[in-house]
């Protein structure tokens, strides 16, 4: 199972990769202008941040084929290896997809909003399909048809993986994870939201001062 950071903030890609083994991060070209840097810069410094087993995932802007190959082409030489290139999957995306795979590229299918569509990108030889689930659920049960999508995978035994995106809250993740997503790219405040719970922090404070009470100490061993 791989889980990405959905984000192209270094600052937030170094506070988490710190502490959590995530396998790489994925943007998209609205989370790189986010950053307010130049693109091959920020992806850049990213790059850093990761080891050469964590991917790395960058979105083609070019709308035409040849733009679109040029460009995924150019992402994909970013790194040596596990770096990826991201495709809608417009007609024109999905002709691209083909291409790219033939080449050998790592390959992402993106702006996924049936699992009819992300179909059609496996039939193409997409490593990864990314339903934008937050966003589906804005036409209907997102949740169900993401779950479908990763049946439907199983069923025919394509390679492709399912790389769900687009999570507004935890609820959404919860979700996917329980239903078996092989695969998932979640932004760094909904991955906060995953891992802090007060609670935890109660009863830690619990254990601290009834330690403390009685040994004097806040330490296992003097
Ligand atoms: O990276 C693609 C996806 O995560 C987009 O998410 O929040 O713009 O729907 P969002």
């Amino acid at each position: 199972m791989e889980f990405f950071i959905d984000s192209a903030d270094v600052e937030a890609i170094k506070e988490l990769g710190d502490f959590l083994p995530i396998d790489g991060v994925t943007t998209n070209p609205t989370i790189i202008t986010k950053s307010g840097k130049d693109p091959l810069e920020v992806l850049g410094q990213i790059s850093e941040l990761l080891s050469d087993d964590q991917k790395l995932f960058a979105q083609v802007v070019a709308t035409d084929y040849e733009g679109i190959l040029a460009e995924g082409r150019r992402i994909c030489s970013l790194r040596e290896r596990n770096m990826f290139v991201k495709v809608p999957v417009s007609r024109t995306g999905l002709k691209a997809i083909a291409t790219l795979k033939e080449e050998g590229l790592g390959v992402l299918a993106t702006g996924i909003y049936s699992p009819e569509q992300a179909f059609w990108a496996a039939k193409a030889g997409a490593d990864y399909l990314a339903p934008y689930l937050n966003r589906m659920c804005n036409y209907g049960d997102g949740v169900g048809q993401v779950v479908d999508l990763i049946e439907t995978m199983a069923i025919y035994g394509f390679d492709a993986k399912v790389c769900a995106a687009s999570f507004k809250n935890v609820e959404q993740v919860h979700a996917l994870l329980v239903a078996g997503v092989p695969s998932i790219t979640v932004a760094p405040e909904v991955i906060r939201s995953m891992v802090d719970h007060p609670g935890t922090g109660i009863a830690v404070d619990e254990f601290t001062a009834n330690w403390q009470a009685s040994y004097g100490r806040a330490a296992f061993e003097a």
